[in-house]
């Protein structure tokens, strides 16, 4: 038993919140348009949300006010009764992947009580995450990357060879894949979708010890109430291209530009992570259609009792 304020409650509901994203984004797959894709998966959440008897409000979002008609930062959603809640969302992660019909394309969130999650701009982060079951501390954001899964190899008593770290095929890391060959690791690219990335350090299934690398703050906050809920260490700071970028940190509140946040920093309190497969990936199965009905995979995480459920929902049409 727990006394959780999230769970039974609003778990269930979110499952629900991400199925219908993720249905409604599996409509655009292959029609390679991006913004369509997410404004179908942006919509149907917000609709599904907007059901839930709770007191919502978007903290990682679509954007800020002006730019994002719906689910922008800030916006409240549900019926405005029920418990206060924080919501980090991205109702479609892997926009380009469904535009081109490829794997792992996910409708996620994560929730947690007011203040639970960190309120992270839409700027880059570079991150540093690994599963459970090392000792605290073993990774450093500011080592190398070879440094870090050399430390990693040997708390865990294999060759640095047997080792593989997941990086977003970016120019941008040219540096830190260096650093990974030169210590002999593997090295799993990946086009797009780093919140998958960070959760398959948890699954020794997917092979993958190590994500490492710069993407998207919103989904490095996605990420981190994941591993939350399973345990895991992560490591992140924000990174600003410019002024612009810096402003939204401060409409934010941040105030330490250079801040190197711990997981505990970015999923403070008791989180629910949940993911449904758009297309076919690793951590889920896609949205399949047949003749009157529609099948969906979601991945449910709990902080609360370290629950992980595979939901899978025959949705009849
Ligand atoms: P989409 O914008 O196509 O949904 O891609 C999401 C994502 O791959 C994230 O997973 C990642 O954090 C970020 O984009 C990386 O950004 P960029 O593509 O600019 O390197």
């Amino acid at each position: 038993m727990t006394n959780s304020i999230l769970i039974p409650h609003l778990a269930d509901a979110m499952v629900r919140v991400t199925e219908v994203a993720a249905i409604a984004a599996e409509t655009m797959v292959g029609r390679g348009d991006e913004k369509a894709a997410d404004a179908a998966a942006v919509d149907a959440m917000r609709s599904a949300f907007n059901a839930v008897e709770f007191q919502g409000r978007v903290v990682i979002g679509e954007g800020e006010r002006d730019e994002a008609p719906m689910l922008y930062i800030g916006e409240e959603v549900g019926t405005g009764t029920g418990p206060e809640i924080d919501i980090a969302l991205d109702p479609l992660e892997g926009t380009t992947l469904t535009a081109k019909a490829m794997a792992n394309a996910l409708a996620v969130l994560a929730i947690a009580p007011r203040g639970g999650l960190l309120y992270a701009p839409d700027t880059y982060m570079d991150k540093i995450a690994i599963g459970p079951g090392y000792p605290d501390g073993i990774i450093d954001l500011d080592a190398s990357a070879g440094d870090n899964i050399t430390a990693m190899a040997k708390a865990k008593g294999v060759a640095v060879s047997d080792m593989t770290a997941c990086v977003l095929d970016r120019p941008r890391h040219a540096e830190i894949i260096d650093s990974l060959r030169a210590v002999g690791a593997r090295i799993a690219l990946i086009s797009a979708g780093d919140v998958a990335g960070v959760i398959n350090t948890t699954n020794p299934a997917t092979g993958v010890d190590l994500y490492v690398g710069r993407g998207g703050a919103p989904e490095g906050v996605l990420a981190a109430a994941a591993l939350k809920c399973v345990g895991g260490q992560m490591q992140a700071r924000l990174h600003f291209r410019n002024d612009v970028e810096r402003k939204r940190a401060d409409r934010t509140g941040i105030t330490d530009y250079d801040k190197k946040y711990d997981l505990s920093e970015m999923a403070s309190t008791e989180t629910v992570f949940c993911a449904t497969g758009v297309t076919k990936g690793g951590l889920v199965d896609g949205v399949e259609r047949g003749d009157g009905y529609i099948n969906t995979e979601t991945l449910l995480m709990s902080s609360a009792d370290g629950m992980v459920r595979r939901i899978k929902t025959v949705h009849r049409v």
